[in-house]
C-alpha cells in the first residue's frame, strides 16, 4: 500500500477537523473535495478575491449532500485576525491557500500582494498557534528559487527573487521556521511548481498559462507565447498537489515537519512542447485546432527561464509518489474544460 493509499485509509477511520483557506480557490476547492469525499470536516475561509463561489457549488455537486453537511464556509479575509481566529477554532489541521498567486500582479501591486501574502500569511499563523493546531501545511511557490541557475531545483539552494510575488512566498517560509522555533508551531511549507487541473481560473490578466490556452484553443482565440517559447516548467497535475497535502499534514516521520519540499514531477516541458501537446489533445474534438499558430510575444518580467523540481526529499521523507505525469493531468484537466466552456454542440 502506498504512503497516500494509508492515509486515505487512516482519515476514512477518523475524522479532523480542517480549515481550508482559499477554499474557493482552485487549489484549495480540490483540497476541500478530497477532504469532504474521505468524510472529513472542513472549515473554508475565503474573501472571494481571486475564488469563487462556483467553485464550492462544484464541489457541493461532487462530494452529495451528506459530506456537504460537513463543510462550513466563512466569507472573510486572512488580512484580518479577528477572522483567522474565528477559522482556526477546533480545528486540527490547517491547509493554508489563500494568497494573491501571480508574479505579473505583484510586479503591478506589490503592495496588495504583500498584504494578503505576508501580513495575511502571519495573522494565519498567530492564530494556528492560538488555536493549538496540530499542524499548518501552506503553499509556498517555486519562485522562491529565483535566479538561481541549477536544474533540477534542490530545496536548500535557492537564489535572489525575482519578483515581489517570490519575496512573500520566501519571507512565509521564514516566518513558518521561526514559529516553530519560537512557539513549537508545526509547520510544512509545500513549494508547488506550474500546478493545473480542474476550476483553475481561464480568465483574466494573471490567468495561468494552461487554462488560458485551453480557453483560446477551444474558443479559436490567439494563443500567445511569452518568448521564444523554449522556457520551460514543471507542469504539475492537481491530485499530485492534493496528495502532498495530505501527505504533508498526516506525516508521523518527525524529520519530515518544520521543512520545505518540492511538489511536480521532476520532468520540463518547454511551453512550445506544452502547446503542441494541448493541441494534439484538442484537435481530436475541434479540428480547427488543427490549424492553430501561437503567436509569441515579449518575455514577461519577473518569470524565471527554467524550472524543474527535485522531488527526492518528498519522495523520501513524506512518502509523495506523483499519480499523474503532465499527459494523464492534461487530459483529465482537458475533459473538464471542454464540458465547461465548449459549446454544447462540441463536446
Ligand atoms: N497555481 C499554481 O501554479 C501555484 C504555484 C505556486 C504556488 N501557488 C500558491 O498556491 C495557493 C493557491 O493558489 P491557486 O492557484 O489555487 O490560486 P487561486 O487564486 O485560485 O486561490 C487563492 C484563493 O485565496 C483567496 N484569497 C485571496 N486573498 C485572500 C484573503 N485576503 N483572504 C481570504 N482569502 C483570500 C482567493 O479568493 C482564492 O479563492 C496560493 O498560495 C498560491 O500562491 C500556486
Amino acid at each position: 500500500m502506498s504512503q497516500f493509499e494509508s492515509v486515505q485509509q487512516q482519515l476514512r477511520g477518523h475524522k479532523y477537523h480542517w480549515l481550508v483557506t482559499g477554499a474557493a480557490g482552485f487549489i484549495g476547492s480540490n483540497l476541500l473535495e478530497q477532504l469532504l469525499l474521505l468524510g472529513q470536516r472542513v472549515t473554508g475561509l475565503d474573501n472571494f478575491a481571486t475564488g469563487f463561489a462556483d467553485n464550492l457549488e462544484l464541489v457541493r455537486e461532487r462530494v452529495g449532500a451528506q459530506a456537504w453537511a460537513n463543510f462550513r464556509f466563512i466569507e472573510g479575509d486572512i488580512r484580518l485576525a479577528a477572522d483567522c481566529a474565528r477559522a482556526c477554532q477546533g480545528v486540527d489541521y490547517v491547509l493554508h491557500e489563500a494568497a494573491l498567486g501571480s508574479v505579473s500582479r505583484s510586479i503591478e501591486d506589490p503592495i496588495a500582494t504583500h498584504e494578503t501574502n505576508v501580513t495575511g500569511f502571519l495573522h494565519m499563523l498567530v492564530a494556528a498557534r492560538d488555536a493549538k493546531v496540530k499542524r499548518f501545511v501552506y503553499a509556498a511557490s517555486s519562485s522562491t528559487y529565483g535566479d538561481h541557475p541549477a536544474l533540477p531545483k534542490v530545496e536548500p539552494q535557492i537564489g535572489h527573487p525575482l519578483s515581489p510575488y517570490a519575496v512573500t512566498k520566501y519571507a512565509d517560509e521564514l516566518y513558518a521556521e521561526v514559529f516553530a522555533r519560537c512557539y513549537g508551531v508545526e509547520s510544512i511549507g509545500l513549494r508547488y511548481f506550474n500546478v493545473f487541473g480542474p476550476r483553475q481560473d481561464p480568465k483574466g490578466a494573471y490567468a495561468a498559462v494552461i487554462p488560458q490556452w485551453v480557453a483560446a484553443l477551444i474558443n479559436d482565440d490567439t494563443v500567445h507565447i511569452n518568448g521564444d517559447g523554449e522556457s520551460s516548467r514543471d507542469f504539475c497535475y492537481i491530485d499530485n498537489v492534493v496528495q502532498a497535502n495530505l501527505l504533508a499534514a498526516l506525516s508521523g516521520n518527525a524529520e519530515a515537519v518544520n521543512q520545505v519540499y518540492n511538489v511536480a514531477l521532476n520532468e520540463r516541458t518547454t511551453l512550445n512542447e506544452l502547446h503542441q501537446m494541448m493541441c494534439r489533445l484538442l484537435a481530436e474534438r475541434f479540428p480547427h485546432v488543427h490549424e492553430h499558430r501561437p503567436q509569441h510575444r515579449a518575455f514577461r518580467a519577473g518569470d524565471v527561464r527554467h524550472s524543474q523540481a527535485d522531488i527526492s526529499k518528498a519522495r523520501t521523507l513524506l512518502g509523495y509518489a506523483p499519480t499523474h505525469r503532465l499527459s494523464e493531468g492534461l487530459r483529465e484537466a482537458m475533459d473538464w474544460y471542454v464540458r465547461r466552456l465548449a459549446p454544447a454542440h462540441s463536446r
